[in-house]
């Protein structure tokens, strides 16, 4: 029998919660910072690793924010979307749904063009190069407001036809789903696939606003929908994909350990749970760390792994026809294993 990590290596799964932004290394932070002639307050790569200690999800958010203010042209996004491609590609990852915050940039200075030119050129050569799918989510800053979100769909618009979806993130309490009715109303009247984050910190009346305000068709996290049994019963029955991040909680002080991840409890109340990474630079570990730590903290079994994989691409917003290719890709890969 295959140990757990080959196991999960070479299991054909779908990254569905990444904020691309929350990829950038240390490494490439300095480099990225030298080349753009911008001054990092850290002296070296250990000293900004050892700033990665957060005991809350705003403590990460403001070193994220900063971190990223090195991001300057197309290069530098194309550069990053790729060094993560290959990161996940030796994951077993087939294919990703990834996040950008166009605000992030854009209040900085950077046209708009910027940011998505220069992702939408990396997850070209990525499909190209490494064989790796990819579809791009427009996040909206929530601690912003709707105005600045409607400016933000406004600018987006004549590439509407290269994203696939839009989604709600930054800081969660104090910012329900609510505050963006309005244009999340206007990015599905534009054809637009909606997610967003909830239920990572804010309480379950969020995820039950980002269900019934925004009508999202996945839900970011949904940790504490656990703490309401008729919103899991709902869920459930729903087949509603949540895109669980297990180290992100676990940096994030959302579990005190892995021991006490809800991902078994998740699967066991037929909630159709995924592994995701979401910040993976700031959080200890990409695609497959994720799987693994999760897997053995938790006691995992293969059928909850090939459960996980399917539902990894069940949840994405591929075509019926891909998604189904990919499953049988699953399943062969299960019945080899088994065999
Ligand atoms: N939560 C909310 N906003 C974020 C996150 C997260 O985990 N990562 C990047 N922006
Ligand atoms: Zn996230």
């Amino acid at each position: 029998m295959t140990t757990d990590a080959e196991f999960i290596r070479a299991l054909p799964k779908a990254e569905l919660h990444l904020h691309i932004e929350g990829s950038l290394e240390p490494e490439q932070m300095f480099e990225l910072g030298r080349r753009n002639r911008i001054a990092l307050p850290f002296k070296s790569v250990e000293e900004v690793r050892a700033a990665y200690a957060f005991s809350n999800l705003q403590d990460f958010l403001d070193i994220y924010y900063q971190g990223a203010g090195v991001l300057m042209t197309e290069q530098d996004f194309h550069d990053l979307a790729m060094a993560y491609f290959r990161r996940v590609a030796a994951d077993g990852c087939r294919h990703v749904e990834l996040f950008f915050d166009p605000q992030t940039h854009t209040d900085r200075g950077l046209p708009f063009s910027v940011a998505i030119e220069g992702l939408l050129s990396g997850m070209a050569e990525a499909k190209a190069s490494l064989g790796i799918t990819s579809k791009l989510i427009l996040c909206f800053l929530r601690h912003l407001d709707e105005d600045a979100a409607f400016a933000t769909l406004k600018a987006a618009d004549p590439w509407l036809d290269r994203i696939v979806g839009v989604g709600l993130d930054s800081s969660e309490v104090g910012h329900p789903p609510s505050k963006f009715a309005g244009v999340y109303r206007a990015a599905r009247e534009r054809g637009l696939k909606l997610v967003a984050h909830a239920g990572e910190e804010g309480p379950p009346a969020y995820v039950y606003e980002a269900l019934d305000i925004l009508g999202v068709d996945r839900i970011d996290h949904g940790n504490r929908a656990l703490e309401d049994p008729a919103l899991v019963a709902r869920l459930a029955k729903s087949g509603m994909t949540l895109t669980v991040c297990p180290l992100s909680n676990l940096k994030l002080c959302v579990v005190d350990d892995l021991k006490a991840h809800p991902m078994k409890r998740m699967l066991e109340l037929g909630l159709h749970a995924t592994v995701n990474s979401d910040d993976p630079a700031y959080f200890g570990g990409y695609l497959a760390e994720n799987w693994l730590q999760t897997a053995q903290a938790l006691n995992l079994s293969r059928a909850d792994l090939i459960t996980l994989a399917k539902n990894s691409f069940t949840g994405s917003f591929l075509t019926p026809a891909e998604i189904a290719a990919h499953l049988t890709e699953v399943e062969a890969y299960a019945a080899g294993e088994v065999s």
